[in-house]
C-alpha cells in the first residue's frame, strides 16, 4: 500500500516526557488538531499538541486533499434531512472554509502545490436528472451550475459544477504550520480525568481538552460507539491518462470518483464498510481503469478509512452537554480536509466564548431520527452479530488456509485467526477485537483482520492499523502448530 503524499516530510518532535500546564490540549495530529491548535495559537492560547506516533500518520495523509464545498449529491439530501436553515448552515460554513484555506495559503505564502479547480458531480445517461440537487444547491447558497461534462472517457448525462475550489499537498501545507508550536509525537493519550491529560511519561493539565483523535478516543460521555462508524475507499494513481479540468464524483456513491492531480489521474471508489471487503476492491477498480484508460500506468495503489456518523455531517462541538471543557471533531465522511478547518474555526469560537454561526448543524447533540436510524439499526445490527459470532465454531481448519491467505479456524476445539505465510509459517492470534470484544473477519485482498464493528484493523500478525482498538491482537503461542 503506498500513496502520493511523500513530497514533504515533517520535522521529528520530542516523546512528552513532563508534566504541563496549557490553556488547551489537542490530542490528536492529523489536519484536524493541526489546524485547530494552529487556530488557537494565533488567538493567543496556549496549546499543547499531543500524537501517539507521528504527525500526519492517520488519514489526513491518505487522503486525496480536495478542499472542496460540493461533498457529493448532497444539497438537497441536506434540506430534506435536516431544513433549510441547518442545511444552509453546513452548505456556508464549507463555502468559508475553502475561502479560510485560500486566504491563510495566501497570507503564509505556502507552497503545497495549491491549485483552483472545479469539482463535478455527475450523472450516468441513465441515472438521475440533476436539476432538483442544482436548485438546492443554489438555494443554500453555493454557485452551481448544469454543465455537458463531455471530456470524460465515457458518456454522461450531465454534471453539476461548483466552480472554484481547491486541492493540494497535504503534508507541505501541513508542515507550514508547524513552526512554533508545542508539539509532542510518540507520546498516546492513554486517558482523560477531567482537566487531565495522561501519557505514558507525563501529563497536561487544561482548561480545555480537544480530542481530534479520528474515531474519538474516549467512548464516554456521548457514547461514540453507536454512533460512529467506518468506511474504506480504494484509490488508484495513473500516469499518463488525458487530462481532466478539475474532479468528478459519481452522483452514484456506489460508483467511481476521478481527480485530477498534476500529471496524475486519481481514480477512486469500491466504498464499504469496513470489515466488509468483498475480496476484489483493488481488482475492480484497476479493471475501470484499464476499460476507461487503456494506455495508462498506475504509479500508486491505497486504501485507506474514515469515519461517518448516524445522519451523514461530522459531529464538532462539545463532547457531551456534561462535559462542556471537552470537545471533539469526527466523522467528516470523506470530507476532513474541509471540515478540518470548520473543526478549527467552530472551536477556537467555543474554547474563546466566541459566536460561531453555524456551529448547530455540527453539534453532536444533535439527533435526525429519520436521517440515523438506518445506521443505527445497522450498527446494532453489527455489534450483535460481532459477539454472536465469538459463540459459534469456526468453517475452517488449518489444513483450508493455503499459503498467502488466513481465517478463522477450529482447532482442538479453540478458535484461532491464522496467517499462512508464503513460505508456510504460521501465524496464530486471537480474533477478538480489543475495542469492545467483538469478532474480526479476515480481509483476505490486504491480509488484514478487520472489525466490522467500528472499523478496528489490525496486520495479520495482529499489529493494530486502525483506531478505535488501542491496543494489538493477542498472539497465541504454543498453540501445537507442529502438528499441521
Ligand atoms: C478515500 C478518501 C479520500 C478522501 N479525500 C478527501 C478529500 O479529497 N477532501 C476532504 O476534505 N477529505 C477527504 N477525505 C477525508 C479526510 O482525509 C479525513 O476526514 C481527515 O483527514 C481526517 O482528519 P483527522 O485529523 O480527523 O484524522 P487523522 O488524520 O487520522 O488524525 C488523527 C490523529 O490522531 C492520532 N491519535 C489517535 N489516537 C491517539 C491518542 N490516543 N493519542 C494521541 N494521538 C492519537 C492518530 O495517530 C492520528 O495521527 C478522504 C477520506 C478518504 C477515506
Ligand atoms: S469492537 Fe469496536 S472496533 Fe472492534
Amino acid at each position: 500500500m503506498n500513496t502520493l503524499w511523500d513530497d514533504g516530510r515533517l520535522p521529528a518532535f520530542a516523546r512528552l516526557e513532563e508534566r504541563l500546564i496549557a490553556d488547551v490540549a489537542v490530542v490528536g495530529g492529523g489536519m484536524a488538531g493541526l489546524l485547530t491548535a494552529f487556530a488557537l495559537r494565533r488567538n493567543g492560547v496556549r496549546v499543547v499538541l499531543l500524537e501517539e506516533n507521528r504527525l500526519m500518520g492517520g488519514v489526513s495523509a491518505q487522503a486525496t486533499a480536495r478542499v472542496s464545498a460540493q461533498h457529493g449529491l448532497f444539497c438537497k439530501r441536506l434540506i430534506d434531512d435536516f431544513g433549510l436553515h441547518l442545511a444552509r448552515q453546513y452548505l456556508t460554513a464549507q463555502l468559508h472554509a475553502v475561502k479560510q484555506y485560500r486566504d491563510l495559503i495566501a497570507r503564509l505564502g505556502i507552497e503545497c502545490d495549491c491549485t483552483v479547480q472545479n469539482s463535478y458531480v455527475y450523472t450516468a445517461p441513465n441515472g438521475p436528472d440533476l436539476t432538483p440537487e442544482r436548485d438546492a444547491a443554489l438555494r443554500l447558497g453555493a454557485p452551481a451550475r448544469l454543465v455537458a461534462a463531455d471530456g470524460l472517457p465515457f458518456p454522461v448525462r450531465e454534471a453539476l459544477c461548483f466552480e472554484n475550489q481547491i486541492q493540494f499537498s497535504p503534508l507541505k501545507f501541513f508542515a507550514a504550520l508547524l513552526p512554533g508550536m508545542a508539539i509532542y509525537e510518540h507520546s498516546p493519550v492513554r486517558d482523560v480525568r477531567g482537566h487531565l491529560v495522561r501519557c505514558d511519561g507525563g501529563s497536561v493539565e487544561a482548561e480545555h481538552v480537544v480530542i481530534t483523535t479520528h474515531f474519538p478516543l474516549l467512548e464516554h460521555p456521548g457514547h461514540y460507539s453507536r454512533r460512529v462508524r467506518q468506511e474504506q475507499s480504494y484509490l488508484l494513481a495513473l500516469s499518463g491518462a488525458p487530462r481532466l479540468d478539475g474532479w468528478y464524483l459519481d452522483a452514484d456513491a456506489n460508483g467511481w470518483d476521478l481527480q485530477q492531480r498534476g500529471s496524475t489521474l486519481i481514480l477512486s471508489g469500491g466504498a464499504h464498510r469496513c470489515g466488509e471487503n468483498p475480496g476484489d476492491s483493488f481488482d475492480r477498480l484497476r479493471a475501470q481503469a484499464r476499460l476507461w484508460f487503456p494506455q495508462a500506468v498506475e504509479t500508486a495503489a491505497w486504501s485507506t478509512q474514515d469515519c461517518h456518523t448516524l445522519d451523514g455531517l461530522p459531529y464538532i462541538g462539545a463532547y457531551s452537554p456534561a462535559a462542556p471543557h471537552l470537545h471533539v471533531a469526527t466523522g467528516f465522511g470523506r470530507w476532513g480536509m474541509t471540515n478540518s478547518m470548520v473543526c478549527a474555526t467552530l472551536l477556537t469560537s467555543d474554547i474563546l466564548g466566541r459566536a460561531y454561526p453555524y456551529a448547530d448543524v455540527f453539534s453532536p447533540a444533535r439527533f435526525f431520527p429519520s436521517a440515523s436510524i438506518e445506521a443505527m439499526m445497522e450498527g446494532a445490527l453489527y455489534a450483535v452479530r460481532g459477539k454472536g459470532r465469538l459463540f459459534t465454531a469456526a468453517e475452517l481448519t488449518a489444513e483450508d488456509i493455503a499459503p498467502g491467505h488466513g481465517g478463522i479456524v477450529q482447532y482442538h476445539g479453540r478458535k484461532l485467526g491464522l496467517y499462512r505465510h508464503t513460505d508456510g509459517t504460521l501465524f496464530a492470534v486471537r480474533a477478538v477485537c480489543p475495542h469492545r470484544k467483538r469478532a474480526l473477519v479476515w480481509n483476505d485482498e490486504e491480509k488484514t483482520w478487520d472489525c466490522p464493528c467500528h472499523g478496528s484493523r489490525f496486520d495479520w500478525r495482529g499489529r493494530r492499523l486502525q483506531h478505535p482498538a488501542k491496543a494489538a491482537l493477542q498472539a497465541v503461542e504454543n498453540w501445537g502448530k507442529r502438528e499441521l
